[in-house]
């Protein structure tokens, strides 16, 4: 059974590949093997001691210089969307080669295979995995990297403890948007339609790019920490970034991905719905370094000198 899972993973995660043989080993919506059981499915992994999701406590990440900004390679190509596919587990979106990341603290540069979706049951609900002080929100986007050193082989990667970087991007409903915006997110779901059963996929013919479906989003504000796969194996292979500011979305394009897609073959299978973990234990967090300014932490210690070396002086 674990090589099964090892080997379940490897499948998503390569470039171009899927295999609808292998879902029986875990789900999200079955108490007999829904994130619960992961554990004990996996427990080499899934139990193991840096899992991910984890809810981060702003006021607990300390500050790291080495955060620096991210250079972002080909996120700007529209034409680096090859296809969309229903996994039954997660909508998925391959990239082709060429897309990369570096800098952002990580130890070299990472290629990006693909990102994939986790959500809720539409978007009043909770459907994240990562969350912050408590609060979760109805969407996560996850852009997965692997470290250019492993040359794409993604079992290499999951035996890494930095093997992977993923980049995790919060959807929040923007009541004050109108229907289907951004118009790169109206783009992107127009392919939801033509992928209702697992195992579909449809090549991406029209033109939209990573940074277009980012967008809005300060990527200079992140939060660092290492972890793992969400999904079976849990691998803890995972340099997690997970960037504080939104990509704001309209309701009615989060409300889609819970309403037209099923976790199996046929239309009588479940809607693909709470397709997201639990979160685990805390780890440390680090963000970027606090810019120095005028009413600074630096400035607030002087002026906690000044008072101390006044009542000193007095005593
Ligand atoms: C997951 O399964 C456990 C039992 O294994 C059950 O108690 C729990 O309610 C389930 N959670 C969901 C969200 O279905
Ligand atoms: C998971 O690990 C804990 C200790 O960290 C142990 O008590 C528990 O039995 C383990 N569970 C499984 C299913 O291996
Ligand atoms: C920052 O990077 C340097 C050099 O790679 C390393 O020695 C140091 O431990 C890093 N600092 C933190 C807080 O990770
Ligand atoms: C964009 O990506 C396509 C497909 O990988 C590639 O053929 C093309 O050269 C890239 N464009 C630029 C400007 O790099
Ligand atoms: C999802 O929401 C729909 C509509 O609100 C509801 O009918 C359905 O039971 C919900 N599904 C789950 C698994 O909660
Ligand atoms: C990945 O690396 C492993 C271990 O070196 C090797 O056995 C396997 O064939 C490689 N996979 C691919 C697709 O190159
Ligand atoms: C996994 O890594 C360990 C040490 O980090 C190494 O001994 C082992 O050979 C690696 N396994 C594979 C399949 O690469
Ligand atoms: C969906 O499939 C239909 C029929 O194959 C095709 O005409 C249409 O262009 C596809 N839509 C998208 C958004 O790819
Ligand atoms: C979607 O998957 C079903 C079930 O495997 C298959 O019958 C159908 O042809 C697929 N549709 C497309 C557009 O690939
Ligand atoms: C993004 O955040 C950085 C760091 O806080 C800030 O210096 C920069 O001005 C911001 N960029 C934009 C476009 O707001
Ligand atoms: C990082 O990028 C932001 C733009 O998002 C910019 O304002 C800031 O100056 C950059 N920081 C460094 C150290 O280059
Ligand atoms: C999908 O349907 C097939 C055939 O009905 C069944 O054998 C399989 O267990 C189902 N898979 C899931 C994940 O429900
Ligand atoms: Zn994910």
């Amino acid at each position: 059974m674990k090589w099964l899972v090892v080997a379940f993973v490897a499948c998503i995660l390569v470039v171009g590949v899927y295999s609808a043989d292998e879902s029986v080993e875990w789900c999200y919506h079955d108490p007999s093997c829904n994130d619960t059981t992961w554990p004990t499915i996996v427990p080499k992994f899934c139990n193991g001691s840096r899992q991910s999701p984890i809810n981060i406590v702003s006021a607990d990440a300390t500050a790291d210089a080495n955060l620096t900004n991210f250079t972002f390679t080909q996120f700007d190509n529209t034409s680096a969307l090859a296809e969309i596919i229903n996994t039954g587990k997660t909508v998925k979106v391959n990239l082709r080669s060429g897309v990369r990341i570096s800098g952002g603290g990580l130890p070299e540069p990472y290629d990006s295979l693909q990102f994939h979706l986790h959500w809720g049951n539409g978007s009043s609900t909770r459907g994240s995995e990562h969350t912050v002080n408590g609060k979760s929100y109805p969407m996560e986007m996850h852009i997965v990297n692997v470290k250019s050193s492993h040359n794409l082989n993604t079992t290499l990667a999951v035996n890494d403890s930095t093997g992977l970087a993923a980049l995790g991007f919060f959807l929040e409903v923007d009541t004050s948007l109108p229907s289907n915006q951004p118009s790169s997110w109206r783009t992107l779901t127009s392919y939801l339609n033509n992928i209702t059963l697992s195992g579909n996929v449809s090549s991406i013919t029209n033109e939209i790019s990573l940074d277009d479906l980012l967008t809005g989003v300060n990527r200079s504000k992140y939060y660092r920490y290492l972890g793992s796969l969400t999904t079976p194996s849990c691998n803890e292979a995972v340099v997690w970034t997970v960037f504080k500011e939104p990509i704001k979305i309209s309701s009615n394009l989060v409300d889609l991905f819970s309403t037209i897609l099923h976790i199996n073959t046929t239309d009588a299978s479940p809607l693909m719905v709470n397709v997201f973990r639990n979160v685990q234990e805390s780890q440390p967090v680090t963000t970027q370094a606090r810019e120095e300014t005028s009413d600074s932490p630096k400035a607030c210690a002087s002026l906690g000198l000044l008072a101390l070396s006044l009542v000193l002086g007095k005593s």
